[in-house]
């Protein structure tokens, strides 16, 4: 496992749409669990493929309920709305309120390369959507309502 650099705002990769994964082979299995430890070593709840510089339709999620990994994920539902502030590891020190589903239901492979679905609430809704907007090159700057001003510490 390998540590990745995340790319910041201002790289192009992160606005460009990602391929799908065609097969999940040991390379996307290495990426999986990079990904993952990146966005840990990063205090992140979530970390898109892009973000590492790689334009396949891969996120990774860890909201506190243990690791959630969707390849080519789908939305099949989403249902309800709600406005919370969100930021991103590629967009460090910017925190904004975003309007998103309350409720949605994904389909997807994991990392093993097994279909499954996933419904998610709350923060686990938000989470999800954010990290599949940056599969479509999507940043959530693109869809603030609100800037939040946060105070340096120290
Ligand atoms: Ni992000």
């Amino acid at each position: 496992m390998a540590i990745r650099e995340i790319r910041k705002k201002g790289d192009d990769i992160l606005t460009k749409k990602c391929k799908p994964v065609n097969q999940v082979n040991d390379r996307v299995k290495e990426l999986v669990e990079d990904m993952l430890e990146t966005m840990y070593s990063a205090d992140g709840v979530g970390l898109a493929a892009p973000q590492v510089g790689i334009l396949r339709r891969i996120c990774v999620i860890d909201i506190g309920e243990g690791p959630l990994v969707l390849i080519n994920p789908e939305k099949i539902k989403e249902t309800g709305s709600q406005y919370e502030v969100e930021g991103c590891l590629s967009i460090p020190g910017v925190f904004g309120e975003v309007k998103r589903p309350a409720k949605v239901m994904v389909k997807a492979l994991n990392e093993k390369g097994e279909e499954f679905t996933v419904e998610g609430e709350g923060f686990l809704a938000r989470a999800i959507s954010h990290e599949m907007d940056h599969l479509d090159g999507v940043l959530f700057e693109d869809k603030v309502i609100r800037y939040i001003e946060v105070k340096k510490e120290g």
